[in-house]
């Protein structure tokens, strides 16, 4: 097969926003830059953050009590160093983006505004209408093309070009044309987002699939903490479309079938605006205590009628029409159906911070960078505080963008050669003659509804054990595809089944983190260790995957701080 090369000094996979942030930082610094992308840059998935950017910009707020909140809604499973760089750098990113043309809501005095988040002692979550993602997304999509990035999308990246430790570009084809190339760099960075798409109810687009996590571990590279998936507590009732926070952070009450504001059960302090993680199993355990409402009594009510018209019009405006279009309620009028939802990867590919993948706990990558969802810097630990993945996503992608930009003059460039494709022909072939009996959908159907049963909000030793067989039985089926397109043009049939592929095996990462980590922590919860066992397990999981696809964990050590680990209430 022909094989194109391209020559870059830097090559970006992905391009919401930490991937377009490290982009215009190294094309601004004169780095001939690549950005890579399987959908339009705009379609990225950070477009879809709905309520906030998180920075301790009001009066009595201060960034060591967002490092607080951020530290304590993790669990204490965050990196508090990396964790003190976020809430640091936080109001100066908000100034970095506003400069750029992010146009922030505002204040009765004309300030950025902000409004309440879970989790979090103040409000700080800064918004654009609860359209934020959107917008922020816009603005730095213009600013990285003004200064000339070249942006491959609607391009499918397949693999990296790894060897001795050395990162020296992707293996990739083009959607539109089957056409296939390598893109050879000194740097490479992956910042593809999430792997929510494993679940059936989840709020992701159809594109987090998580590749990238895919890609990594097929190489012998570790991933992190892959079994702490965030339920964020309101998603639409029977979708899981995102409602966002900012809904409870305006005021919505959540009741159950009897009328009830169970909140006050679980979190009383705090209620509504207690952490996702806490939220998110109260609703889960209202509904399997028979108080669900609708018409399969899965979901509970969010009630904003109290609220100003005004308020839901200037200030929720996209919240009320998804909920008009997909459930026929008006939150002017009615309470609207949620439940929890597949969410957030606070797993990911294991990075320094300085956004250096690594390939043990101690050692790095030479050219490798990741930031933004996919990655796991661990500013999240086992549970993220809303508006935290954006502020991530923008903050640390640029960060990343400055340290290939500092590290570029020390990095070789390996040279490369049409074999360095060889395993990404080698699969794209595989899937295109397979004549097998499988259907890939069948396959991601039974795969999100088990992983949605065996290893969701609650989980037990026996419901991973069943999910370990499931994923056994459905990885051996995939074996056994069959696509009917044969085609090379926007052949979406054989890129489905490669993103298949990579659900399956970052679906066994989740679900052996899970099994093997006996306590409860943040989003991971084991109905048989309620407890938090922090002399066991206040640790990392670092997980590798062998040739046959088994799974090896070791644990590292969390970076403590200045903020002691204590218990965890609201
Ligand atoms: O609820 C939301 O608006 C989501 C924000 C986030 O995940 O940070």
């Amino acid at each position: 097969m022909d094989i194109k090369i391209y020559h870059y000094d830097v090559v970006i996979v992905g391009a919401g926003l930490a991937g377009l942030a490290a982009a215009r930082e190294t094309t601004a610094a004169g780095k001939k830059t690549a950005v890579i992308t399987k959908l339009h840059p705009l379609r990225s998935h950070s477009g879809a953050a709905q309520g906030g950017i998180n920075a301790a910009l009001g009066k009595d707020d201060s960034i060591e009590l967002h490092e607080f909140d951020t530290v304590k809604g993790s669990d204490y499973l965050a990196d508090q160093d990396c964790v003190e760089l976020l809430c640091s750098k936080a109001p100066e990113t908000i100034r970095w983006i506003e400069k750029m043309g992010a146009v922030f809501s505002r204040d009765d005095k004309g300030n950025i505004a902000i409004r309440p988040f879970g989790g979090q002692s103040k409000p700080r979550a800064c918004y654009a209408k609860d359209r934020t993602g959107l917008t922020l997304l816009q603005t730095i999509y213009e600013q990285a093309f003004r200064e000339g990035v070249k942006v491959y999308d609607e391009w499918y990246t397949a693999d990296i070009i790894y060897e001795d430790n050395k990162v020296s570009g992707v293996a990739a084809f083009d959607i539109r044309s089957g056409e296939m190339a390598i893109f050879n760099a000194k740097a490479v960075m992956f910042a593809t987002g999430g792997y929510g798409r494993a679940y059936k109810i989840n709020s992701n687009a159809h594109a987090n699939t998580g590749d990238a996590l895919s890609i990594v571990a097929r190489h012998g590279l570790p991933l992190e903490d892959m079994e702490f998936v965030q339920f964020h507590p309101s998603g639409l009732g029977g979708s899981g479309i995102l409602i966002s926070e900012a809904a409870r952070g305006e005021g919505g009450k959540l009741l159950n079938s009897k009328g009830e504001r169970f909140m006050e059960k679980y979190a009383p302090n705090a209620l509504e605006l207690a952490s996702r993680d806490v939220v998110s199993r109260a609703i889960m355990q209202e509904i399997k205590e028979g108080r669900g409402v609708g018409p399969d009594k899965d979901a509970v009510y969010i009630d904003l009628t109290h609220l100003p018209k005004e308020t839901i019009l200037t200030k929720l405006p996209e919240l009320r029409d998804l909920a008009i279009a997909f459930l026929g309620q008006d939150m002017l009028h009615e309470p609207i159906m949620i439940a929890a939802t597949a969410h957030y990867s606070m797993g990911g590919i294991p990075v320094d911070i300085n956004c250096h993948v690594k390939s043990t706990p101690t050692q790095i990558v030479e050219g490798f960078y990741a930031a933004g969802e996919c990655s796991c810097v661990s500013v999240h630990g086992a549970n993220r505080l809303g508006a935290n993945s954006v502020l991530e996503a923008l903050l640390f992608g640029r960060h990343a963008g400055e340290n290939i930009v500092k590290d570029l003059d020390n990095l070789v460039c390996r040279e490369v050669s049409e074999d360095d494709a060889t395993r990404m022909i080698t699969e794209y072939n595989w899937i295109k003659t397979n004549n097998g009996e499988e259907s890939v959908a069948v396959i991601r159907a039974e795969l999100q509804e088990s992983m949605t049963t065996n290893a969701g909000v609650f989980r037990t030793a026996d419901s991973l054990k069943k999910q370990q067989k499931v994923l056994e039985k459905l990885s051996k089926r995939y074996q056994n595809i069959r696509i009917a397109d044969k085609s090379k043009i926007f052949n979406t049939e054989l890129q489905e089944a490669i993103e298949l592929g990579h659900m399956l095996d970052y679906s066994k990462f989740i679900v052996e983190g899970a099994l093997a980590r006996n306590e409860s922590r943040g989003a991971h919860f084991r109905e048989d260790y309620p407890k938090r066992d922090d002399k066991k397990f206040l640790k990392h999981t670092y997980a590798y995957m062998d040739k046959d696809g088994n799974i090896r964990q070791e644990y590292a050590d969390v970076v403590l701080g200045k903020f002691e680990v204590q218990e965890r209430t609201y």
